[in-house]
């Protein structure tokens, strides 16, 4: 049976090394944030969780992001596969989970999903925190909380100096 998933705070397992916080006051400002993380040194191999109620946004960043850094082609949502792999120009592969149909921990094996994490490469979570204990840290977590229409508060934490170093140079 799947677990109601919810929304109460994600539970910050790993110190948070940085954070900032921003807005998005339309889609376009998600656009140009994933436009701007695409172009930092790093994304390639980084780890980046996405918190926030349905409909907040994650499948759409995810899109804008990978589309800058040059995947052709549809990017389906995970939400029935839990995983879809992509390919970047370089042939760098990227994973993008979504965990909210997840919930048997011996999938975590059984689809492979402990070797993606030991292969380098990018990963992208939505849901990660209905995987349990299961995932490592994550160099960066985005917490969307979706406000008045299109407006987005954005929480960026980084987690790992990776992830310290892609959000000084992202935000500064
Ligand atoms: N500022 C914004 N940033 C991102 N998406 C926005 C924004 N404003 C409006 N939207 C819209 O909100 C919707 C977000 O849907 P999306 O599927 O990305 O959510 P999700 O967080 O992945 O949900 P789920 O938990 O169901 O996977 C899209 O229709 C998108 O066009
Ligand atoms: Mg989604």
């Amino acid at each position: 049976m799947t677990t109601p998933p919810s929304n109460s705070p994600p539970v910050t397992h790993g110190l948070i090394l940085e954070t900032r916080t921003l807005t998005w006051a339309d889609e376009a400002a998600c656009a140009g944030f994933a436009r701007g993380l695409a172009a930092q040194a790093g994304i390639s191999q980084a780890f980046i969780e996405l918190h926030g109620p349905l409909g907040a946004g994650k499948t759409t960043f995810v899109r804008y992001l990978l589309r800058a850094l040059g995947v052709q082609g549809r990017i389906k949502s995970p939400t029935y596969a839990v995983v879809e792999p992509h390919r970047l120009p370089d042939g760098g592969e990227v994973s993008h989970f979504d965990f909210y149909r997840f919930n048997d921990p011996r999938e975590w094996e059984d689809a492979g999903f402990r070797d993606i994490f030991a292969r380098p490469g990018m990963k992208i979570a939505e849901w990660p925190a209905l995987a349990g204990d299961m995932l490592p840290p994550p160099d960066l977590r985005l917490v969307i909380e979706p406000l008045d229409g299109d407006y987005r508060h954005v929480t960026a934490t980084a987690h790992t100096p990776p992830g310290v170093a892609l959000l000084q140079s992202l935000l500064g």
